[in-house]
């Protein structure tokens, strides 16, 4: 006896694919099967997994989620996304036909890949230039090895233009973003630049640009930035303030200030009660060259004079001193003294709870208690062998 051919018995209405789903007010238009891999996600920024899963409940997910795009894979996996990560590509529809585990009429993906639904908002960007930056590729970074080793907290979030602004405040060349919220800065890139679509997470404070991505840098440049040239000096140096205005050059000294046995403190001033100093730059601190002391530099505040602590044990901390080079002032020669690349905004200041004492102040201020703003005049610090 021979049976009917099967295919009657057993036909089936095609499976759902390929259509416009409606979310709200919003229609998500299919966009084709795409590969996938655990290793590196098409759609990489969000997902879930249902053994109910279907093309809506994907979508209302993403949705809800502020997505653009939305993808549904192996009947049951849904993941989100603002733009589709390059390293997907477009197979035949065909291919994806799994069936959604929530609706049998409906086609979820299939394994390693990935039915994508798009709501017709355009992807994130790449600004190509902001203030004085200019957009200067996507680079690869490690924890191991950062390739822009200052890290930037911003308060209000990353985004290309803060970042940026806090590079540029900090007076670095380069700024990079990473995995939509970290902000770096630095003076060098050694990585070689990949494709600018591999960096392609928003950033989470501003989705519609883009801030690098997992181990990658979305890098901006600064070319009129002014770099530190040493935070290490080989050799002893004097300090010498030179008036910009007039070229009028003033030794500089480290004094005593206040004494709490067994700790003394000190700041920079023009007027020497102690003896001769010269000084060191070691690693961002400033300490000087007394054999038996250690006098070393304090973290610098705007508006106040450099600080020193004089103690019996040795700090070996970083410090935000540097040396740039000469700026072109009339009387400088050689290299100037710097905090953080700034080396414009030292001055000397009569300190009216001193006796007028000339004393170095860094970024003067307005209602200061200890000095008239009008009485500060602006000074380079010159690094003399
Ligand atoms: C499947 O969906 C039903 C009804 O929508 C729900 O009650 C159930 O918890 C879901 N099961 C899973 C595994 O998500
Ligand atoms: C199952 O999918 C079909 C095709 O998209 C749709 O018309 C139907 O409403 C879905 N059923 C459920 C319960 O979601
Ligand atoms: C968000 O990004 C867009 C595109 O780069 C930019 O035009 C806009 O100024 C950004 N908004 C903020 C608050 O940074
Ligand atoms: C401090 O030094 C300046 C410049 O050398 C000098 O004009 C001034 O008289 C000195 N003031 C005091 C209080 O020693
Ligand atoms: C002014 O003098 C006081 C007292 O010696 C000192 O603490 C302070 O650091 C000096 N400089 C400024 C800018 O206040």
């Amino acid at each position: 006896m021979v049976f009917p051919t099967l295919c009657a018995a057993v036909a089936f209405a095609l499976p759902f694919v390929g259509a416009v789903q409606e979310r709200g007010s919003v229609s998500w238009s299919f966009q084709g099967c795409y590969t996938d891999t655990s290793a590196s996600r098409t759609l990489s920024e969000a997902s879930t997994a249902s053994a109910n899963m279907t093309v809506e409940s994907c979508i209302a997910f993403c949705s809800d989620g502020g997505f653009s795009l939305a993808g549904v894979e192996f009947g049951s996996q849904c993941f989100c996304d603002y733009v589709m990560q390059s390293t997907g590509v477009l197979t035949s529809s065909a291919n994806c036909n799994d069936a959604c585990g929530g609706n049998s009429t409906e086609m979820c993906g299939a394994g390693n890949l990935i039915d994508i639904y798009w709501n017709g908002t355009p992807p994130p960007t790449t600004p190509q230039q902001v203030g004085p930056w200019s957009y200067a590729g996507c680079f690869p970074d490690s924890v191991s090895a950062r390739q822009l080793p200052n890290q930037q907290i911003i308060p209000g979030g990353v985004t290309v233009e803060s970042c940026t602004s806090a590079c540029q405040a900090g007076g670095f060349v380069f700024a990079g973003l990473e995995f939509g919220q970290e902000c770096w800065c630095g003076n060098s890139l050694s990585a070689s630049s990949v494709l600018r679509t591999s960096c392609a997470t928003a950033c989470v404070t501003n989705t519609t640009e883009f801030c690098g991505g997992p181990s990658l840098l979305t890098v901006y440049e600064n070319p009129t930035a002014q770099v530190c040239s040493e935070s290490t000096l080989t050799s002893a140096f004097t300090l010498t303030a030179v008036t910009t205005m007039d070229a009028v050059l003033i030794p500089l000294y480290v004094q005593t200030i206040e004494t709490e046995s067994p700790i003394s403190w000190s700041i920079l001033t023009a007027n020497v009660s102690g003896p001769f100093t010269s000084e060191i730059l070691s690693n961002g601190v400033l300490s000087t060259s007394e054999p038996q002391l250690q006098t070393t530099s304090l973290a610098v505040a705007v508006g106040e004079s450099p600080l020193f602590i004089t103690t019996e044990s040795s700090s070996t901390a970083a410090g935000p001193y540097c040396s740039m080079l000469d700026p072109g002032i009339q009387g400088v020669t050689g290299q100037v003294l710097a905090v953080n690349t700034h080396s414009n905004l030292w001055a000397l200041c009569h300190n009216i709870t001193a006796c007028n004492r000339l004393d170095v102040v860094y970024s003067p201020i307005a209602n200061h208690p200890h000095y008239n703003l009008a009485s500060c005049e602006p000074v380079y610090l010159s690094l003399t062998s």
